[in-house]
């Protein structure tokens, strides 16, 4: 399968550290941000990755990344236009992509899990799209799982009152008609086309599912994330 680092957006809670670069090129301890999904795909064998960054700092993931060869890989790039959302930057990945299953994964968040088996599996299953569910001790700043057992009944997106402590994370692996689906979708109150609409709709469909990651997961997008993953990453590499 192909995958998808979305890189987009402004980085705004991180300001004034995003003024002059791009979020997703900050140092999370020993690497830019971008390294730890780049790196989640790579060892789950997906060497074809196309990398969506808005237009300002195009030229530094150019100049951080290049064509791929370094990493044993081949990287394509596109340019968000304005801060739309994840699933507009989503959207940007149709002609890239075409008629396969894909994985797509935010480029701020860092995982520990290994995802090669969940990747052989979807792509053998009937699941037209996949999600991964962490525990959470803030689960307002994310969008949360409805769960009845382990199977997902509704997302919502940054709830005041969160009904569970299940975060779903910034990896999302989904079929070809997510394209239609996003062409659907209308703006949300933050005036972005929201990736929780995207899955909702799998979910409705009943061709959505989820598991539940064991190793740790963050964010890195605000302050306090950031630092949470750099202290997770510098964790794992003193032991
Ligand atoms: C986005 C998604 C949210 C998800 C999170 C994971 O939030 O909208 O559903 O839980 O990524 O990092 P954002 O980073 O845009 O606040």
């Amino acid at each position: 399968m192909k995958g998808v680092i979305l890189a987009g957006g402004t980085g705004s809670r991180l300001f004034p550290l995003t003024k002059v670069t791009n979020k997703h090129l900050l140092p999370v301890y020993d690497q830019p941000m971008i390294y730890y999904p780049l790196k989640l795909l790579l060892e789950a064998g997906i060497s074809d990755i196309l990398i969506v960054s808005g237009f300002e700092h195009a030229g530094d993931f150019l100049k951080l990344l290049g064509s791929g060869k370094e990493f044993g890989a081949r990287f394509t790039y596109e340019i968000q236009d304005e801060a739309g959302g994840i699933a507009q930057a989503l959207g940007l990945a149709e002609d890239f992509v075409d008629d396969s299953k894909f994985v797509t994964v935010l480029g701020d968040n860092v995982f520990e899990d290994f995802i090669g088996d969940d990747v052989a599996a979807f792509e053998d299953s009937d699941a037209k799209a996949m999600v991964f569910l962490k525990q959470v001790p803030d689960p307002h700043r994310f969008g949360v799982a409805h769960l009845d057992g382990d199977r997902v009944e509704r997302i919502v997106e940054k709830p005041k009152s969160p009904k569970s402590d299940w975060a779903v994370t910034g990896l999302y692996f989904y079929s070809p008609n997510v394209f239609d689906v996003v062409r659907t979708l209308k703006p949300s109150g933050r005036g972005e086309l929201e990736i929780t609409d995207v899955n909702n709709w799998y979910i409705e469909k009943g061709t959505m599912i989820a598991r539940k990651l064991e190793g740790f997961w963050s964010d890195a997008g605000t302050f306090e994330s950031l630092f949470r993953a750099t202290s997770l990453v510098h964790g794992v590499r003193m032991r």
